[in-house]
């Protein structure tokens, strides 16, 4: 190769890395946070009584409204949540990324009062939305959109003469966490689930007699790197980051969901918002 030649060759190299990347910053940025993925599972349990056979629950979590997360996005999300018909609404936390600085939140409160599941909304505390200044913000939103909190407490789901039970415990970095009082007086025969933001916290949770637990906080990372994998992820889910784990001989399925936006970064990078479709059997 001569010098010339040379010279050319590494400019082209050079050009074609900056490109790359600059589209990979692109796509990173613009393309891949719009594309969400809907992650269906089967939940199989013996004790999941038949008349909730394919009962639908969707879970959708760290929407971090303001931050690159727009009102007319979530409307969109609110509208694809509907259309899958689900039964049951669960929202595991971060609502808003920084709630004292936003002020729209008539608006988000309207926006998810339009979801529609026959057995209710519920929803849980995230660490975004105890951080700035946002529990009651973020709690008279909620309330507001006819969703149910639960912080430490539970409540029984009913179909037909069954009941399932459905929990959820407070924030594990920012509110006070308490485990044993979230599932007080619950007869341990039922299939119980346990919404908890920190996925981390199913090495606790596996010594209660909850059967799932659903998380988020994680965000996958946000950005994935192939052979790699996370870069980051923040505290309390450093072990667990995404999909599904199973504890102690499937005494306890984990399931951590990647969210809707981002934090942090407004990157998303091989790591594709989510919403987690859950659909139940009993055994026959
Ligand atoms: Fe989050």
């Amino acid at each position: 190769m001569n010098r010339r030649s040379f010279i050319r060759n590494t400019f082209v190299s050079m050009a074609t890395l900056i490109g790359m990347s600059g589209l990979s910053y692109y796509y990173a940025r613009e393309i891949e946070p719009e594309m969400l993925r809907i992650n269906n599972e089967t939940i199989t349990a013996n004790h999941i009584p038949h008349s909730f056979n394919d009962f639908k629950i969707i879970q959708f979590s760290d929407t971090h409204v303001g931050f690159h997360y727009t009102e007319e996005q979530l409307t969109e999300l609110v509208s694809k949540i509907n259309k899958l018909k689900p039964d049951l609404i669960v929202f595991t936390g971060d609502l808003i990324d920084a709630p004292h600085e936003y002020k729209k939140t008539k608006q988000i409160s309207e926006i998810l009062y339009n979801l529609q599941a026959e057995y209710g909304k519920y929803w849980i505390y995230g660490n975004h939305d105890h951080g700035g200044y946002g529990t009651q913000l973020v709690h008279d939103i909620m309330e507001d959109a006819h969703f149910h909190l639960l912080q430490n407490s539970h409540i029984p789901i009913q179909r037909g003469q069954d009941e399932i039970i459905l929990a959820g415990i407070d924030d594990v970095i920012l509110g006070t966490p308490d485990l044993p009082a979230t599932l007080k007086n619950v007869n341990e025969e039922l299939f119980t689930i346990l919404l908890a933001h920190e996925p981390d916290f199913a090495d606790t949770t596996v010594n209660f007699p909850v059967d799932v637990q659903l998380s988020g906080h994680s965000h996958g990372g946000q950005v994935r790197l192939p052979f790699i994998g996370h870069l980051y992820t923040p505290t309390y889910a450093e072990k667990y980051i995404q999909g599904k784990y199973r504890f102690n001989q499937d005494k306890l399925l984990l399931y951590v969901n990647k969210g809707i936006g981002t934090t942090r970064l407004p990157f998303r990078f091989f790591c594709q918002p989510e919403i987690h479709s859950y659909t139940l059997k009993s055994n026959p």
